[in-house]
């Protein structure tokens, strides 16, 4: 088998080919089959996008028009889920819920692994992109005890997301435009991001042809750590606890440089950017410009940009290029448009799907081996085995 290499965490291992994502961490560039990350913040919007990562070229008006409306088609769930999600307590996490309804849905859409050939396969990604966001919604919506809403098919993909989380059978809604633009924008921001954490294990969960919902289940649970997408929840937990203390973001500062403390500062770093996350500077810009038309003046703001500038200036931050990320804004945004903290990482995951969407079909297409790393293995030699009496 020769010898192997040994690269905890895959840094510098590549584990596919692919024509989805482009990064350079150096420069701070990310595109999406080849168009900037700040055109398509700038001019394009959420479903355009969703279809450009899948599929690999901008929708023509038709295409576009399809895609909107196969998905619409899909959008009913199975009523039975309710029962599913009727047995999880009201104080369940919504990643947690929103990772088993996922999975759920293998249940009552049992050919959804059966994707052999182009038509199979769009009718797959169109269902994934209709159900998962409405049970997304709904993990909120238990948690409220609230009823469950329902796909508006007069609405577009962004608005339903308002308009399932916070409709009310009682009174019309119409959800804010301001909030729906920046929404759009922070889904487009969050939809691919090349190999990372959450995008790899549905690579490698679908690389034993495990099916759609099977292979995002999975990639909903790797989201949920705070090391990966669960940094924006944990951005606005520690900007709370630091007003909650008294507002002193450079104690908070000292404590994320002492490594006999745990502590990091959430939403700082990255595995790839080392000179700045170009998407944290569309979102500072951003949660500017909501919180103006949104009338909103929130301290946090101020206690995270207190933070970032100290950062910014402070020698272990520099000397291990430290900068923002895009979960250190995000958050901010998030809490401006009334979404509860508890449901940021659940935005991410409706951001990211169809990045996940993506990379999971060209991995099939591809037609790509089983994942299966090796080890180089460090325990005991061969021992005689003792009966329990002898131990
Ligand atoms: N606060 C304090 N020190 C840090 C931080 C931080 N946020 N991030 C990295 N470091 C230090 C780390 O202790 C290490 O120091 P030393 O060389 O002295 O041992 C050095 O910087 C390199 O860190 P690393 O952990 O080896 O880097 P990594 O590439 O393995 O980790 C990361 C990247 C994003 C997991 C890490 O920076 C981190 O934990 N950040 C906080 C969590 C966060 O914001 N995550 C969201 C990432 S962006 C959205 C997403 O992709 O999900």
């Amino acid at each position: 088998t020769g010898a192997i290499t040994l690269d905890p965490g895959y840094k510098n291992s590549g584990s596919c080919k692919s024509e989805i994502t482009f990064l350079d961490g150096e420069k701070g560039i990310l595109r999406y089959r080849g168009y900037s990350i700040e055109d398509l913040a700038g001019k394009s919007n959420f479903i355009e996008v969703s279809y450009l990562l899948i599929f690999g070229e901008l929708p023509t008006a038709a295409e576009l028009d399809k895609f909107e409306n196969t998905i619409r088609k899909y959008t009913l769930v199975n009523e039975e889920m309710k029962n599913i999600i009727d047995g999880f307590p009201k104080t369940a996490h919504p990643m947690g819920v929103l990772a088993s309804l996922t999975s759920a849905l293998t249940a009552f859409n049992p050919k959804s692994a059966d994707v052999n050939n182009e038509k199979e396969m769009y009718e797959a990604v169109c269902k994934t992109m209709a159900k998962f966001l409405v049970i997304a919604t709904w993990t909120y919506r238990k948690a409220k005890g609230y009823p469950l809403n329902y796909y508006d098919n007069t609405k577009g993909y962004v608005e339903n997301f308002m308009q399932l989380m916070f409709g009310l059978p009682t009174a019309p809604y119409t959800p804010d435009p301001v909030v729906v633009n920046a929404l759009d924008k922070l889904f487009i921001l969050h939809a691919d991001h090349e190999q990372n954490c959450s995008t790899s294990t549905v690579r490698i969960v679908g690389s034993s042809h495990a099916g759609l919902f099977a292979s995002i289940s999975a990639g909903v649970s790797a989201l949920w750590g705070p090391l990966h997408g669960g940094a924006n929840q944990a951005v606005l937990e520690m900007l709370e606890e630091i007003q909650a203390n008294g507002g002193d973001a450079d104690k908070y500062l000292e404590k994320a440089k002492d490594k006999n403390d745990p502590f990091r500062l959430m939403g700082f770093g990255h595995r790839v950017y080392k000179n700045f996350d170009p998407r944290a500077k569309i979102i500072k810009k951003a949660a500017d410009d909501v919180l103006a038309s949104l009338g909103v003046d929130d301290p946090i703001l101020d206690i995270a940009k207190k933070l970032e500038a100290s950062a910014l200036e402070d020698e272990y931050f520099k000397s291990r290029n430290l900068y923002p990320n895009v979960d250190f804004y995000s958050g901010i945004i998030y809490r401006a448009m009334g979404i509860p903290t508890e449901m940021f990482t659940v935005l991410f995951a409706i951001g990211r799907l169809p990045g996940w969407i993506a990379q999971w079909k060209e991995m099939r297409v591809n037609k790509e081996p089983i994942g299966r790393p090796r080890q180089v293995y460090v325990g005991e030699q061969l021992r005689d085995f003792k009966a329990v009496n002898e131990r």
